[in-house]
């Protein structure tokens, strides 16, 4: 049965108004920073951007409310209504872009003020996913996992705690005003969603590379967080002979570079990246005794993943013993490769083919939230281009009028989905 045609769509005006929202959600009291974007988990920036988001939803006739960790989940259909779930999450890395998750939110809303603004009825359920990024507590895709059912209280009593301050997520929670103790609850976000689409940047450079306006995601990367402490000895820089060095950080350095080649010879799509390295005492005349090197692998296939971690795990221990350093290792967290629904990606790329849109089938090499819905919602990915692919920097920059066609996709998919799921939507 076709769907029915999507409503007339002014382009132009949907695009002011994101380039509106993205100017003003770039600036202070919404980001930290003046310069970039920085905006994390339970910070008062944080909180500005969410209620911004919830009145606005508001003001186009949802109910909205904060789960028991934080995620923020707005409904325009009574409960027990399974809707067509949309967004992303409004935090960010910290010096970050100005589109990164933000983008996702806000695109969501605009086809919900399309949608109503034609007088269509769609059940739609929105959500900002909270601490996305890994910003606020270190672990990534925090709220979306948890709602995944992922993690236990446990770990949020006890183990994931804040960068800053170095309490636990659960206190934090608490001091917010959440009711953290339902925890359990946050799965039933799950329940009210009978497919899930997020819109995001596509922090690469394919689609710029190709001229296309729209990717649409079949499959995203797995991932592995962990961290590598050396700990050897701390030392006088200018007494201590070099033979009787025990350096933690040339260890580590040794151990950085191995995992740049393994990553490489792993195939095109995996990579590995240390991106916190932490070195003690940290000063120019000391040798350093302890560094914790963070690491993230990713790849489409999980063999290739495990093959980049046990390599670089070899090259640590081997390090170790001939330099006398003790290597220690610890996961943070794991998430297998997904493949994203296939009637999902056929709704949009029936939406791109009626908007004339120049789109192509591609995987995404970043994590989103959308990897822990996927496994029990039918979901798929919008990606727009990025400026030279530049993302988690200030430097990120895209188009709100290749945003707004990406709002024109995705309604047309939703009317697309709302028809078969319910034969309504008019
Ligand atoms: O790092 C990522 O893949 C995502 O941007 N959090
Ligand atoms: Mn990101
Ligand atoms: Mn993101």
């Amino acid at each position: 049965m076709a769907a029915p045609p999507p409503p007339a769509f002014d382009r132009a005006r949907c695009a002011e108004r994101l380039r509106r929202e993205i100017a003003l959600l770039s600036a202070p009291p919404y980001t930290a920073d003046s310069d970039a974007v920085t905006r994390y988990a339970f910070t008062e920036p944080y909180w500005r951007t969410i209620d911004h988001v919830r009145g606005c939803l508001e003001e186009i006739g949802f109910e909205a409310w904060l789960d028991p960790v934080g995620n923020l989940i707005a409904r325009n259909c009574a409960p027990g209504v399974r809707a067509v779930g949309l967004g992303s999450h409004c935090d960010s890395v910290r010096g970050g872009g100005r589109y990164d998750g933000i983008l996702g939110v806000l695109t969501a809303i605009e086809v919900a003020r399309e949608a109503r603004a034609a007088g269509l009825d769609l059940p739609l359920q929105i959500v900002s996913w909270v601490e996305e990024e890994a910003s606020g507590f270190g672990q990534m895709l925090l709220g979306s996992r948890i709602a995944a059912g992922e993690i236990d209280e446990a770990a949020l009593r006890r183990d994931i705690r804040a960068i800053d301050d170095g309490r636990p997520f659960w206190e934090h929670a608490q001091q917010a005003g959440l009711t953290v103790e339902h925890v359990a609850h946050t799965a039933e976000v799950l329940n009210g969603m009978a497919s899930w689409i997020e819109l995001h940047i596509e922090q690469g450079r394919v689609l710029e590379d190709a001229g296309d306006e729209l990717g649409i995601v079949t499959d995203v990367a797995g991932y592995v967080h962990a961290d590598l402490w050396f700990t050897g000895q701390a030392d006088h820089a200018g007494a201590t002979p070099m033979d009787l060095r025990r350096d933690a950080l040339v260890a580590a350095a040794l151990t950085i570079a191995e995992l740049e080649r393994l990553a490489r010879q792993a195939g095109s799509d995996a990579v590995g990246t240390v991106g916190e390295l932490a070195v003690a005492p940290g000063v120019i005349n000391a040798v350093p005794g302890e560094i914790r090197a963070s690491l993230d692998v990713r790849a489409t296939r999980s063999e290739a993943i495990d093959a980049i971690l046990d390599g670089v795990r070899g090259v640590a221990e081997r390090v170790g013993i001939e330099r006398e350093i003790n290597v220690r290792y610890q996961e943070r967290q794991r998430l297998a490769p997904v493949a994203l629904d296939g009637a999902v990606c056929a709704a949009l790329e029936r939406g791109a083919a009626r908007a004339g849109a120049r789109w192509r089938r591609m995987i995404s090499g970043a994590a989103h939230d959308t990897m822990c819905i996927a496994r029990s919602v039918p979901s798929a990915m919008v990606f727009i281009p990025c400026v030279g692919g530049i993302s988690h920097s200030a430097a990120e920059d895209a188009s709100p009028t290749d945003a707004a066609l990406g709002v024109n996709v995705i309604l047309a998919a939703v009317l697309d989905l709302t028809e078969r799921t319910t034969g309504g939507g008019r």
